[in-house]
């Protein structure tokens, strides 16, 4: 009988263990029922009294040493185990938290909202129209007869004939003094549309129209209540001047300027060097756009004004590309 052989098959087995299933498998092998010390026991019966004694004695040493030494590398792949799964659920409680991002209002809700707001401290309802809209009143009842030049200032997107996508939301005016008598004291925000695509245009933006009819209204009146719109929503220093200028639905008409927002009058490229900023048109409501919709030019007057609110984000904002607007960028969007 060879011990130092059982001691060489032993070292063998354990030089490859790596795993719990090695382990498993290399108990099984040396300590089990058929395994190498079973085979060495069996033997052992065959020898006489005396062998049987020396190497009996040899063979539980050597079985004791080796379940000490399995036992032993047992606990290392249990500790080696947790190690693993402690590295995995680790958190590090040092590390910056995350941030919730929470939505935030369009930049253009927020001017449509901030416009409102003034006008309605003024008086002001607030009157929607359709998106999709007659000729008629997008036009015709605007005194914008077919094949006049006006037309030719907005780039008409036709549904089929007749029917456009409103190129302004001047229309809503029409269709509010045909559904009530005056007194009228409305703004009406809304999306516009125009075939035009570039820098400073988007096919589709935004207005808000508003319209003041009633017994004696002036252009003094027209002049007040935007001064104070102007100043409400750029500031109290803010400068303002009316140009004549010509809109089919006016008469007086005038653009109304602004003292420029960014170089304060002093010139730059936002106003072309010129000091100011065109901010929106406006004049006393036609004669004969009061007799479309039934109101007697001789009792009545108004005026009305019309803006893009685009501009006044892009001004308010200091943004550069109206088409930042729509492509929707986050990094764009988070700033407001
Ligand atoms: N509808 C005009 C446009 O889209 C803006 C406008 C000008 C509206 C003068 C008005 C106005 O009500 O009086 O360019």
């Amino acid at each position: 009988m060879n011990i130092d052989d059982l001691r060489n098959r032993i070292e063998n087995e354990i030089s490859v263990l790596k795993t719990f299933e090695d382990l498993k498998r290399i108990k099984a092998t040396i300590l089990g029922r058929k395994g190498v010390f079973s085979e060495y026991l069996d033997a052992l019966k065959l020898l006489d009294k005396d062998q049987k004694r020396v190497f009996g004695k040899e063979i539980n040493i050597l079985k004791v040493s080796t379940e000490a030494r399995l036992n032993e590398i047992e606990a290392t792949l249990i500790e080696a185990e947790r190690a693993r799964q402690e590295d995995l659920t680790w958190v590090d409680i040092t590390m910056p938290g995350k941030v919730p991002a929470p939505g935030k209002r369009h930049p253009i809700t927020q001017t449509f909202e901030e416009i409102i707001r003034v006008f309605s401290s003024l008086g002001f309802a607030v009157a929607e129209g359709p998106d999709i809209e007659l000729d008629y009143y997008n036009f015709e009842a605007l005194n914008i007869p077919k094949h006049h030049p006006a037309r030719d200032m907005q780039d008409t997107f036709y549904i089929k004939p007749g029917i456009v996508l409103r190129t302004h939301t001047s229309p809503v005016q029409i269709r509010v003094m045909e559904a009530q008598l005056p007194p009228v004291k409305i703004i009406s925000p809304g999306s516009v549309y125009r075939c035009d695509h570039d820098v400073s245009h988007t096919p589709m933006f935004h207005q808000v129209e508003g319209l003041m009819v009633d017994k004696h209204v002036r252009f003094s009146d027209l002049k007040g209540i935007l001064s104070v719109f102007i100043q409400e929503i750029f500031g109290a220093n803010t400068r303002l001047r009316f140009r004549p200028s010509y809109f089919p639905f006016t008469e007086p008409s005038a653009e109304v300027d602004i003292g420029c927002v960014i170089c304060e009058g002093a010139g730059c490229r936002v106003c072309k060097d010129t000091g100011w900023l065109e901010i929106l048109g406006s004049g006393m409501v036609h004669p004969q756009v009061l007799r479309n919709v039934g109101y007697d030019p001789e009792e009545v007057s108004g005026f009305a004004f019309g803006m893009g609110v685009e501009r006044i984000a892009m001004l308010r904002f200091g943004i550069d590309d109206i088409r930042q607007f729509y492509y929707n960028d986050i990094r764009f969007l988070s700033q407001f």
